[in-house]
């Protein structure tokens, strides 16, 4: 092992708060000497995850270095780390790698990492992690270090998100953990996982996925690892890894190479190569099939350097920020004393949108939810619907029988609004995006609940004020957008109208809370945020179409950007009927810069799903129906002039929608774009994207 690295000197992160390694001696029944138990304490409760700066791995060095000589003395025979309650580690404290010390800094926080987790693979005694909480990056790194491991099943976190922030496992995870499980296991934590919206494990899957040797109840879980470690340490429990899904450690290049395939293809699917981190992991992978330790950590710190000084790591710092802080506390918002109690909700509508806002609602809030349609056809359908939802996630082990059962109970439909809102305190719609059928809706509701019922519209570009204006209580209706799919898109754009009142809003932030959405205060201005932008920059795509550019080079035009799917495949996902609908609403609202698609026209008129059909090697490519369906002639445009015109759009929008002060600041048209429109963390905010690139000056 290499001389311990010291802290890098240009520390000039925030305060840092500090993670001490707490050591005690632990004396096990049947075990001589005692057992070093290391728990990582940053003497906070929960609410503040426990994370390593320099001054927290500084800790962690001089517990380790005590422990090492103890065990090269004789006078030990373990190591085990845990962590406070709730937390195991979770990770680096991403200050430490924003501090802007440059690269140097960066090789040196790289290697310090290295020098202190690799002790605990290197000492003369067995070491333990015993991860008895969320084990995010870092954390999880620290416990792959060690020689064996236990989790709790309750632990709700598991993951490696670094590639999702722009940087890679840089502590050992690249080698250790594909030599653990094998490559395509460890590609799924490493890359896979970060690419779906950084999607993470729990203890149990973590367990299933190899990535632990035992796994026990959480109440117990402290006094459990410990007497399995003494099992171990007596010889009475023989640890097996043999069965290791994907073949445990195979180490022939076949495996290999197909598995970093497979994962260079959901890369390249997602980000087009415009994210250098996801390459530069699956480099690392490759590596750590054949590279001894020294050569592979060596290799780690060098691409984690490269990556901390990287324009998409600051991007990406830039977003975590926005959605860990800004969403967890939305600018403008009453105060939270106001928000009534929601004992029972109501849905009108069973289509797609309302039977996922039912299904929501049902599973965060617990309270009786009842469903109205137009017929008792599309009523039942829409109640058996929600109830096969909830077997599918008992099914997938994502809920038990009996969570489902009770649930189940709770759900009612009716074509009465009379019988199916009565006593409800919140009644949402989600029918037809058409403002005369809204009003009606909202005037029967009215007239069967009672005052201080919230109203709420899930209208995706209707005028929420119009909505309410001729109701007796137009202060109770509040816009409350959501995004399809609802469980997948953390977003919700809550829309102020003019007459909503303080407590209407405050309860919408706080059912909001309650349904884990992240929600964003936005003005009652046309398509809001989100749609507003995506219509702007689908009308330049499409108006490019209509000029004469074949539909293979607009769709191409985008792909730079790494966002996650181009403008005809996000056509196709929305629906062109729908999409025709908003541009038409949106050119009424604003005739000079929204346009309607003659093209997309007739492509809704022959009743097309979108322009595409898949081909059996999984690629789009456009029928010759389609072909029919387009402009002869023209002028055509090149990819570059189709991006430049979409950018100068998108910053135009941007710069009218703050003007009009459709939200706070800037900071929330990034977030809403980061969490409802997928757009990537490795371009950081749509609006700083757009001032880098000079289009946006505000
Ligand atoms: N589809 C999306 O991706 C999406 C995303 C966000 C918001 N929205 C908005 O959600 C709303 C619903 O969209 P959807 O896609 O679920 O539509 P949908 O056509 O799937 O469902 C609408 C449902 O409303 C019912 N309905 C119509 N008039 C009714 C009335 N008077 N009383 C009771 N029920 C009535 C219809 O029978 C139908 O079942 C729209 O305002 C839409 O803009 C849609």
């Amino acid at each position: 092992m290499s001389a311990p690295t010291t802290a890098p000197a240009a520390a000039k992160a925030p305060a840092e708060v500090v993670t001490r390694s707490i050591s005690q001696d632990v004396h096990l029944p049947g075990v001589d000497r005692p057992l070093v138990l290391i728990t990582l304490d940053n003497g906070h409760d929960h609410t503040r995850p426990t994370t390593l700066g320099l001054a927290g791995l500084t800790s962690l060095q001089e517990a380790l270095t005590t422990a090492r000589d103890r065990a090269a003395a004789g006078g030990i025979s373990a190591v085990a780390v845990t962590g406070k309650p709730f937390f195991f580690l979770a990770g680096a404290d991403l200050t430490m790698a924003a501090g802007g010390g440059g690269r140097e800094d960066a090789v040196r926080i790289g290697a310090l990492g290295h020098d202190v987790y690799r002790m605990l693979g290197e000492l003369a005694v067995p070491s333990f992690g015993f991860v008895n909480g969320a084990a995010l990056g870092g954390g999880v790194e620290l416990a792959l270090h060690c020689t064996y491991r236990t989790i709790s099943s309750g632990v709700p976190a598991v993951a490696l998100p670094e590639c999702f922030l722009g940087i890679l496992p840089g502590w050992g995870g690249t080698y250790l953990l594909p030599n653990l499980v094998g490559p395509a296991t460890a590609l799924e934590v490493i890359i896979t996982n970060p690419l779906s919206n950084n999607r993470m494990l729990n203890g149990p899957k973590a367990f299933r996925m190899g990535m632990a040797d035992a796994m026990f109840e959480p109440a117990d879980f402290l006094e459990r690892s410990l007497e399995w470690a003494g099992d171990v340490l007596t010889g009475k429990v023989a640890v097996e890894r043999a069965t290791v899904p994907n073949g445990g450690v195979a180490r022939d290049e076949a495996t290999w190479t197909a598995a970093l395939a497979e994962a260079r293809a959901a890369a390249d699917a997602k980000v087009h190569g415009a994210a250098p981190s996801y390459y530069r992991a699956l480099d690392l992978v490759a590596l750590a099939r054949t590279a001894d330790r020294d050569t592979a950590f060596a290799a780690e710190t060098e691409g984690l350097a490269d990556l901390i000084v990287s324009p998409e790591f600051a991007n990406g710092l830039y977003a975590f920020d926005l959605v860990n802080k800004r969403a967890k506390r939305p600018v403008g918002v009453p105060s939270a004393s106001l928000a009534r109690p929601v004992t029972k909700v109501g849905v009108v509508g069973a289509g797609l949108m309302a039977t996922q806002l039912a299904l929501l609602f049902l599973r965060r809030l617990k309270v009786p939810v009842a469903l109205t349609d137009l017929d008792a056809e599309r009523v039942e359908r829409g109640v058996a619907g929600i109830r096969s939802e909830l077997d599918a996630l008992v099914a997938k082990g994502r809920m038990s029988t009996d969570a489902a059962n009770r649930l189940k109970g709770l759900i009612s439909g009716s074509v009465e609004a009379a019988e199916a809102f009565a006593g409800a305190d919140l009644v949402i719609e989600a029918v037809f995006e058409e403002l005369e059928v809204k009003k009606q809706v909202f005037a029967a509701v009215e007239a069967v609940v009672a005052p201080e019922c919230v109203l709420m519209t899930n209208t995706s570009s209707l005028s929420v004020s119009a909505m309410a204006a001729d109701l007796k209580h137009p202060e109770r209706v509040v816009g409350f957008h959501f995004f399809n799919p609802v469980a997948v898109l953390p977003l919700v754009e809550v829309v102020r109208a003019e007459q909503t009142d303080d407590a209407t809003l405050a309860t919408a932030f706080a059912v909001g809370k309650q349904l884990r959405k992240s929600c964003v205060l936005v003005k009652d201005a046309p398509a809001f945020v989100v749609n507003r932008l995506l219509t702007r920059f689908l009308g330049e795509v499409n108006a490019a179409v209509d000029e004469g550019t074949p539909i293979e080079v607009a769709d191409a035009a985008i792909e730079p950007l790494g966002l996650p799917m181009s403008p005809f495949v996000l056509l196709q996902l929305v629906g062109p009927a729908v999409a025709l609908h908003v541009a038409e609403t949106m050119h009424a609202a604003f005739p000079d810069r929204f346009t309607v698609s003659q093209t997309l026209a007739k492509i809704v008129e022959a009743k097309r799903s979108g322009v595409y059909a898949w081909g059996m090697d999984g690629k789009p490519y456009v029928e010759d129906d389609v072909k029919a369906l387009l402009p002869r002639g023209g002028s055509a445009s090149t990819e570059e002039q189709v991006r430049d015109r979409a950018l100068r759009a998108l910053a135009e929008e941007c710069r009218i929608m703050l003007e009009e002060g459709v939200v706070a600041e800037a900071a929330d048209i990034d977030l809403c774009m980061l969490l409802g429109a997928g757009w990537p963390f490795h371009l950081g905010g749509i609006t700083p994207y757009l001032r880098r690139a000079g289009l946006l000056t505000r």
